[in-house]
């Protein structure tokens, strides 16, 4: 299963270092952020630089609410990526224009009209792999078809997928720093840049792609570097974190015959099934803010100037926040979850993603009957500050 329910419990917490991309830690990490919250509510860790680390519901809404006291102009991630990530490391006002360019496009009533090609690709991806009785729910299905969408709906030219798909999986599985992934990131942004020049010569048009080229704050146009940081984060932001969730999806469906069963027989269920796949899987698992001023979390003094590490994954998981939190419950409402953040930042493109991993359970349910994980062991996750699945081998018999 996904969460592994008791973990971390042979941890000594006086001497512990907290660090987001070791995988001993995080691979399994639910034990450990449950005893966390109950007996250390800040902890401080000295990894990159040093860090708090908070985790309960409360902490983590407070700080996702409070960006007068927690600014993500110091960067959300450890260490902080070397570029400015637009728009989320900016504070408002000035973070209210740039989403206001990006707001309208992906609002849940223009969402919607993507529907139908979004279930077109959703039906090709699944009969890629209905004849088999073996395959990865992430590599073979939840990968493609993610990448795919989040990649046509930015308005990326069709013979262009294939291409930018292998791309950003490469730099989402490398480090951010080996030899590949500096390559590829290279050939990636020069790409990003012609196609934001093409689109500017262009008419403007209705794509995102067009939108950024085109866009202006303060009446002035964006310069280069804010459409590029744009767009890059537009990018990357909905590939994996789309993916990780329906990978999530499956492998909970693969140990759950009733819930497969209720999802077939009622389809108004994946509404509430998807927003409960988001906080359990949790792909984005934790960030970071930097507090501005003197100020408390948990009780513990934070000074101005410190990181603070927020568990988006252990507030989601907050046995004072949800019942039976280490479960999936499909019909569970209301579910006022962390997964797509709070606040200034919450997740511009929440919208399209729901809408992408119903469609895509949905038809994957409608082809795959029963389906079963092939090796517990072989489940592999990338961590840090996503925590994500990236391979779920499974066994199928199909109907
Ligand atoms: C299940 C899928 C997704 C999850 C779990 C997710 C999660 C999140 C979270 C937690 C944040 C808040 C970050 C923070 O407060 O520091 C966020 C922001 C953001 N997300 Fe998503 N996201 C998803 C899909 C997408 C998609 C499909 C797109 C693009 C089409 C996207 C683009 C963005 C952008 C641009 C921001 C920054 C918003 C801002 O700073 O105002 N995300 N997302």
């Amino acid at each position: 299963v996904v969460v592994a329910a008791d973990q971390g419990g042979a941890v000594e917490l006086a001497d512990f270092q907290y660090d987001l991309h070791d995988k001993a830690q995080m691979v399994q990490p639910y034990g450990l952020w449950r005893r966390l919250r109950r007996e250390v509510p800040a902890l401080r860790s000295d990894r990159y630089g040093g860090f708090w680390f908070v985790g309960r519901y409360e902490d983590v809404r407070n700080v996702l609410i409070d960006h007068q006291t927690f600014t993500t102009s110091d960067g959300v991630s450890l260490p902080r990526f070397p570029t400015v990530m637009l728009p989320l490391e900016v504070d408002p006002p000035l973070h209210r224009k740039y989403r206001a360019l990006l707001n309208p496009l992906l609002a849940p009533q223009r969402v919607v009209e993507h529907e139908d090609w979004i279930r077109r690709e959703a039906k090709r991806c699944v009969e890629a792999i209905a004849g088999r009785s073996e395959f990865d729910a992430y590599s073979d299905f939840a990968r493609p078809f993610a990448n795919r969408i989040a990649l046509r709906l930015l308005g990326f030219p069709e013979g262009d997928l294939g291409q930018l798909e292998e791309w950003t999986h490469t730099l989402i599985a490398g480090t951010r720093d080996d030899p590949v992934s500096l390559e590829v990131g290279a050939k990636f942004v020069t790409y990003l840049v012609r196609i934001l020049e093409e689109r500017e010569l262009a008419e403007p048009a209705e794509d995102i792609i067009s939108v950024i080229a085109h866009g202006e704050v303060d009446d002035r146009p964006l310069t280069p570097d804010e459409k590029l940081s744009l767009l890059q984060l537009m990018t990357q932001g909905g590939l994996s974190t789309m993916s990780a969730t329906l990978a999530g999806a499956l492998v909970w469906l693969a140990d759950h015959t009733e819930d497969r069963t209720r999802l077939r027989a009622d389809p108004n269920l994946m509404v509430t099934a998807v927003e409960e796949f988001v906080r359990y899987v949790s792909p984005t698992t934790q960030l970071v803010r930097t507090a501005v001023d003197d100020t408390a979390l948990g009780g513990c003094p934070i000074h101005r100037g410190d990181k603070v590490l927020f568990g988006i994954g252990s507030a989601n998981h907050d046995e004072d926040a949800f019942d039976r939190p280490d479960e999936v419950v499909i019909d569970r409402y209301p579910n006022k979850h962390f997964g797509f953040g709070a606040g200034p930042h919450r997740c511009v493109g929440s919208h399209f993603a729901k809408l992408g991993l119903r469609i895509g359970l949905d038809e994957f349910l409608q082809v795959f009957d029963d389906f079963e994980l092939a090796d517990r062991d072989a489940l592999r996750w990338h961590v840090g500050e996503a925590r994500e699945l990236e391979s779920a081998p499974m066994k199928v018999a199909n109907k």
